[in-house]
């Protein structure tokens, strides 16, 4: 058992805190959002992710799991400290740090002699050493520890990772914390500081890479009568390829791929090397968004003024609450200054909220977002869509067209009972 604090619940840190001390461990938990700590400290876990309730509501039981809103008094004991804190994007796309830095100055005088500092948070190439100067202790280590988990399956992903990444030059504390990972069945690799956060961002850019080259073969597949659907069967049963992140869509989105993606061609351009590859990506996937947009305009017979459209799905993808970049919203934005009256349902939406427009209607259930709309489209790929009523939503619309752009629609259903039907790539 060792004494852990992590410093930021978010997604990242409350799976963190959470599993951890699933395995044993005593964890105090800190965040400055005074109205989460209260509610965590309650049992009312504040994010939608699969398992979480169960984890939190187990460590407080046994008193495994604490929080407090004071970064200092949860590191006075630990042995490591995780920083899970936001690293948002800068205007120019470069990483803004402060948070990393406050959290830093908050804990840097509470940390016990021979404790790490270990970053979890998505930070470039040199933070370990913008960590140290603000930390200012040669009695303590700082490691780099990047998260990979996914929102949606975190504490999965957290318990059972694919690989575990541990950056020093203390190679001493590197062994320490992977120790935390020893029951876990994952590769660790021990690294230097500067490799470790590359991997995060060589990560991230990749996948994105990935959903940007299936979207442009969905365009392709499109110009010339194909499906990218068993395209993408094909493709990935080829062991070199892999069938993961295969699935074409309205573009890719969420808290880390666009403002890490942006943030590593800050740091190759910075260093010299004009990283045209992911140029391309980025703007296959602003094409994308547009894409989807011109489908529902042509669905609407041409305009979009005064049309109303239904949405299914506002998050960023499936089986979570996170709102942050969401293609859903840049589509829906589009959709708005060409005049469009939007009407949205999501599972995890039951009122307005940021950065939800104003304007759109957050309705209760799928069927009636589509009453008296022209257009349907389907943004986000929630399961429970699949089995809908294609008969009871054309009794509802005042016109029959789906714009699908996650393709999980019953396209031949949807066509039988009437509908219009445009998917992605077919
Ligand atoms: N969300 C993901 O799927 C994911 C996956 C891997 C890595 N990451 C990275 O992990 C980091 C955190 O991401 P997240 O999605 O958990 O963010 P989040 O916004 O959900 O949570 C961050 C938390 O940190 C708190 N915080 C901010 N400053 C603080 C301070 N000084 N002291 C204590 N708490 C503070 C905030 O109040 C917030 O609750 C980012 O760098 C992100 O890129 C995220």
């Amino acid at each position: 058992m060792t004494a852990l604090a992590v410093i930021g619940t978010g997604y990242v840190g409350l799976t963190t805190g959470a599993c951890f001390a699933h395995l044993g461990h005593e964890v105090f938990c800190a965040d400055i959002d005074e109205e989460k700590v209260a509610r965590l400290k309650r049992g009312d876990v504040p994010i939608v992710e699969d398992r979480i309730e169960l984890l939190v509501e187990e460590g407080l039981r046994n008193g495994r799991l604490r929080f407090t809103t004071s970064p200092a008094e949860a590191v006075r004991e630990c042995e490591v400290a995780f920083l899970c804190v936001p690293t948002p994007s800068a205007a120019d796309g470069s990483v803004d740090l402060s948070h990393i830095e406050s959290a830093v100055s908050m804990i840097a005088a509470d940390l016990p002699s021979g404790s790490i500092v270990a970053t979890k948070s998505t930070v470039p190439v040199g933070s370990a050493r913008v960590v140290e100067r603000v930390l200012n202790r040669h009695d303590v280590s700082v490691v780099s520890n990047p998260e990979f988990l996914r929102e949606g399956s975190a504490v999965v992903d957290f318990l059972k990772p694919d690989r575990v990444v541990i950056g020093a030059d203390d190679k001493e504390a590197a062994i320490r914390v992977a120790a935390l990972y020893l029951d876990m069945p994952s590769p660790v690799i021990i690294t230097d500081p500067a490799t470790a956060e590359t991997v995060k961002y060589a990560a991230n850019a990749f996948l994105a890479t990935k959903l940007s080259f299936v979207n442009a073969i969905a365009a392709v597949c499109e110009a010339v009568g194909a499906d990218v659907d068993d395209v993408m069967l094909g493709l990935g049963y080829d062991r070199r390829i892999g069938e993961g992140f295969l699935r074409p869509g309205p573009g890719w989105g969420g808290s880390c791929f666009p403002k890490d993606t942006r943030a590593l061609l800050r740091i190759s351009e910075g260093a010299g090397y004009p990283f045209r590859l992911l140029e391309g990506v980025l703007e296959v996937n602003h094409q994308q968004l547009e894409r989807v947009v011109d489908k529902v305009e042509r669905a609407a017979c041409g305009s979009l003024d005064g049309v109303v459209v239904a949405i299914w799905g506002l998050t960023f993808k499936a089986n979570t609450d996170d709102l942050r970049e969401s293609p859903s919203l840049a589509v829906i934005e589009r959709l708005l200054e060409r005049g469009a009256v939007v009407r949205a349902w999501d599972p995890t939406v039951d009122a307005p909220r940021p950065p939800i427009p104003e304007s759109v209607e957050i309705c209760a259930d799928p069927y009636s977002a589509c009453a008296g709309a022209a257009v349907l489209a389907v943004l986000t790929e929630w399961d429970e869509l699949r089995w809908l009523d294609a008969n009871k939503v054309a009794e509802l619309m005042s016109q029959q067209a789906v714009v699908d752009a996650r393709n999980i629609l019953d396209r031949s259903e949807w066509l039988r009972v009437g509908f219009d039907h445009q998917g992605i790539g077919r």
